[in-house]
C-alpha cells in the first residue's frame, strides 16, 4: 500500500533539518547555518553545512546534497517510504495509506531491496521455526545452544535458528518456492551449481541472523556445531545491496537503546560473545565479526556513546594487529578504553566462567585507557633497543595527535613522558611537527574544496554558506593570516608587520583569541623578535594552535567569501603583499566603522525625541562614520547604499 500524498505532506512539513541532521552529527552553529564534518566521509575539517532557512543540507566532500528526508535516505540507507517511516515515526505522525491496491507496473517497479529483505525475513523465519518446533532442530540446535549457555529468552530476542543436514530443507519449503531462485541465490541463502542444480547454502549449522538498527534481518551466519578442523566455523551469507559488511555491527539493534542509556558500548569480536553478554545482563556489547574495525562502524557507534570499551580476546598474537586497526577510534574523537582477558578466554568464556557481576568488577578494575595500552603494549618489546624505542615513541605521538580534546592531550602528553621515559618537551614538539604536516595536506585538500565550490557556485546554498561567519570575523583572521605569512617581508625601508602595527594602532580586535595572537606579536615585537609559526604552535595556550591550524586552512575559502560577497578576488598566488595588507586592513576599517555605524543606530533607536543633543551628537557621528565607510568601500570597490 501506498503512503497518501496528505501524510507525506505532513511527515515533510514536519521534518526539520536541523533536528533531523541533529540525530546523526554533532552541529555547530556558523552564523545562520550549521557546519559538522560530512557523516558521509571521515574527514577532519567540517565541509557539511545545513541551512535551516532552506531546509536543506550540503555536503561539499561528496556533493551529496538536499532535504531532510533525502538526508535520511543517504545516512541510513533508506528506501524513499523507509525515509518518511522513519519521519513520521520521529514526529509522531500517523502514517495514512491510499485503500488502493499496488498497480501492476508499482508490482513490478517494487525493489529488489525490497524483495531481498522479504527473502531474508523469510529465511530467517524458517530456520527459527526448524530451532523451536522441528525434532532434529531443538535435539541438536537447541541443544547446542543451551550447551553453550544460552536461554529460550535471549534464543527468541536474537532470533537464533537451526539449518538442518540437508540440501533442499528451505529450497523445498512452498513459500521459498514463490520467490524468484535468482534473487533467492543473490540473497545467498541458495546456491546454484554450474549446471543449474540449486541447493541450500547453510546445512547442519546454528545460525544467527544479522539484523539492521531498525531489527530487519539482512544477513544470516551459520556455525558449525562441533570444531571441525576441515570448515569454516562461520560462513555468512554474502554482501548484498541490504547488506553492507563493515556498515553493520552484530548485536546493535538489540544494544543501542542500553548503549545510550549506558552511555558506553563494549566492542567485542564474536556472535557468541554479545550473546552471553546480553543474557547476563551485559546488555550494552557489539561485535565487529571477527573483521578489523571499520570506519562505517565507529560512525554507527558515534550516534550512540562516545565511550567505547574494546574487550580483546586473550590471545596474545592478536592484540598487536589490533591496536593498530583502534587508533581510528582515537581519530573519530571517541573516548577509547581497552580490555585484554586472561590467555584463552573471550569475553563469552569469562563471563560464563565468572559471572556478571565478578566480569565488570573486571572490566572496571582492567580496562586501560588506549593510549596507555598502546604503550605498554609496544614498550613491552622495544626494551634496551633504543631504535625501535624511538619509532614506538613515534607512533604513540601519532596517536595523540588524533585525540580532539586538548586538555585530555596534554594529560596524555605527561602520561606518555613518563612511561616512556622521556622529556613532556620533546614529545610535545614532535607533535607540533605533525600537525603542521597536517595543516599542510589539509591546505592542499582546501584547494580542491574550492573547485568544489567554484562549481557550485551558481547553487543558492552556496551564498548562504558564505554568509555564516561574521564578516568582522573574517577581516581579523585575514589579517592576521596576512602577519603569520608576510611580517617579515620587506617592504623598502620597513617590513611588513611594522606597516600593519602602524595601522592597527587604534583597531580593538573582538575576537579573543585573534587579539591574544596580536598582543604576542607586540610584545615581541617590542623585543625586536618575530614570532614564527612554529613558536605560536608551541604556545602553551593550545587554543591559540587550534585557530591557526584553521586559520592556515580556511585560505581559499576565503577568498571565494570576499570574491562573493565584495567582489575582491585574492588568490592565493597573489604576491603583491602590500596590496593584499591595504586591501584587508581596508576591509577590517571598514568593518569597524560599519559596526560603530550600527551601534548608533541602535541608540538613537533608544532615544526619545526630547533628547535632542544625545540626538544631533549621534547623528553627526553617523555622517562622519559614513564618510569613512565610503572611502573604504570605494578601496574595495563595494557599493553601499545610503
Ligand atoms: P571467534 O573464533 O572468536 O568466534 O571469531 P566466537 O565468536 O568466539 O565463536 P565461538 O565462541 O567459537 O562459537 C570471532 C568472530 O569472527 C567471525 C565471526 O563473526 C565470529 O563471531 N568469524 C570467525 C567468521 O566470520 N568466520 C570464521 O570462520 C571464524
Ligand atoms: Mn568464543
Amino acid at each position: 500500500m501506498r503512503i497518501t500524498q496528505d501524510s507525506i505532506n505532513q511527515i515533510l512539513q514536519a521534518a526539520d533539518i536541523v533536528e533531523v541532521v541533529g540525530d546523526f552529527v554533532s552541529l555547530k552553529k556558523r552564523g545562520a547555518n550549521y557546519a559538522a564534518l560530512s557523516p558521509f566521509t571521515n574527514e577532519k575539517t567540517p565541509s557539511f553545512y545545513v541551512s535551516p532557512s532552506k531546509g536543506i543540507f550540503k555536503c561539499f566532500s561528496t556533493g551529496k546534497g538536499g532535504d531532510a528526508l533525502k538526508f535520511v535516505m543517504e545516512v541510513d540507507k533508506l528506501t524513499y517510504v523507509e525515509a518518511l517511516k522513519y519521519l513520521a515515526k520521529k514526529y509522531a505522525i500517523e502514517v495514512q495509506y491510499d485503500k488502493t491496491e499496488f498497480s501492476d507496473a508499482e508490482k513490478e517497479a517494487q525493489s529488489e531491496k525490497d524483495s531481498l529483505f522479504i527473502i531474508l525475513e523469510h529465511t530467517k523465519n524458517y530456520y527459527k521455526n526448524i530451532l523451536l518446533s522441528h525434532p532434529d532442530g531443538m535435539a541438536i540446535g537447541k541443544s547446542y545452544f543451551i550447551e553453550r549457555g544460552l536461554n529460550d529468552k535471549t534464543i527468541a530476542e536474537f532470533e537464533l535458528g537451526f539449518a538442518l543436514d540437508s540440501w533442499d530443507g528451505l529450497l523445498n519449503e512452498p513459500i521459498t518456492k514463490q520467490f524468484n531462485q535468482d534473487l533467492l541465490a543473490k540473497a545467498g541463502v541458495i546456491k546454484i551449481s554450474e549446471n543449474g542444480k540449486k541447493f541450500d547454502f547453510f546445512r547442519n549449522r546454528v545460525m544467527f541472523p544479522i539484523h539492521n538498527i531498525t531489527g530487519k534481518t539482512i544477513a544470516l551466519a551459520g556455525r558449525i556445531l562441533g570444531s571441525d578442523k576441515g570448515t569454516a566455523k562461520y560462513i555468512n551469507s554474502p554482501e548484498t545491496e541490504l547488506y553492507v559488511k563493515n556498515q553493520v555491527l552484530y548485536g546493535l539493534f538489540q544494544a543501542k537503546q542500553s548503549i545510550r542509556n549506558q552511555d558506553n558500548c563494549l566492542l567485542v569480536e564474536g556472535y557468541m560473545d554479545v550473546l552471553s553478554l546480553y543474557q547476563a545482563g551485559i546488555t550494552n556489547a557489539v561485535a565487529s565479526s571477527g573483521t578489523s574495525l571499520t570506519e562505517g562502524q565507529i560512525k554507527l557507534i558515534a550516534r550512540y556513546t562516545k565511550n567505547v570499551i574494546v574487550l580483546y580476546d586473550g590471545d596474545k598474537a592478536g592484540i598487536k594487529a589490533a591496536i593498530r586497526g583502534t587508533d581510528m577510534l582515537l581519530d573519530s574523537g571517541l573516548n577509547i578504553k581497552v580490555l585484554v582477558f586472561p590467555d584463552g578466554d573471550d569475553p563469552d568464556s569469562f563471563v560464563n566462567k565468572v559471572g556478571a557481576t565478578a566480569f565488570i568488577e573486571y572490566l572496571t578494575k582492567n580496562a586501560k585507557d588506549f593510549i596507555t595500552f598502546k604503550t605498554e603494549v609496544l614498550l613491552q618489546d622495544s626494551a634496551n633497543d633504543p631504535l625501535k624505542k624511538g619509532e614506538v615513541i613515534h607512533e604513540i605521538i601519532n596517536s595523540i595527535a588524533k585525540i580532539k580534546d586538548e586538555i585530555q592531550r596534554s594529560l596524555y602528553f605527561r602520561k606518555c613522558s613518563q612511561l616512556l621515559e622521556i622529556d613532556e618537551q620533546v614529545i610535545v614538539s614532535e607533535y607540533n611537527k605533525i600537525k603542521l604536516g597536517e595543516a599542510k595536506k589539509q591546505q592542499e585538500k582546501a584547494q580542491n574544496l574550492e573547485e568544489t565550490l567554484h562549481i557550485d557556485i551558481e547553487n543558492k546554498i552556496v551564498t548562504d554558506v558564505f554568509a555564516r561567519t561574521d564578516s568582522n570575523e573574517i577581516a581579523e583572521r585575514e589579517i592576521i593570516r596576512i602577519l603569520l605569512e608576510y611580517a617579515d617581508v620587506q617592504i623598502e625601508e620597513q617590513t611588513l608587520i611594522q606597516i600593519m602595527f602602524s595601522y592597527l594602532q587604534n583597531i580593538t580586535f573582538e575576537d579573543p583569541i585573534y587579539a591574544k595572537i596580536i598582543e604576542i606579536f607586540k610584545l615581541e615585537l617590542a623585543q625586536n623578535q618575530l614570532p614564527t609559526l612554529d613558536y605560536f604552535m608551541k604556545y602553551p595556550d593550545v587554543t591559540i594552535e587550534e585557530r591557526l591550524i584553521n586559520i592556515l586552512t580556511s585560505k581559499h575559502e576565503l577568498s571565494n567569501l570576499w570574491y562573493d560577497k565584495y567582489q575582491i578576488y585574492i588568490t592565493p598566488k597573489d604576491n603583491d603583499k602590500m596590496i593584499l595588507m591595504n586591501k584587508s586592513l581596508a576591509r577590517l576599517n571598514f568593518e569597524k566603522f560599519k559596526k560603530r555605524n550600527r551601534d548608533n543606530q541602535l541608540k538613537l533607536n533608544k532615544l526619545s525625541d526630547a533628547e535632542t543633543e544625545e540626538i544631533n551628537a549621534l547623528l553627526d557621528e553617523n555622517i562622519e562614520l559614513k564618510k569613512y565607510l565610503q572611502i573604504y568601500a570605494k578601496e574595495l570597490g563595494i557599493v553601499i547604499s545610503g
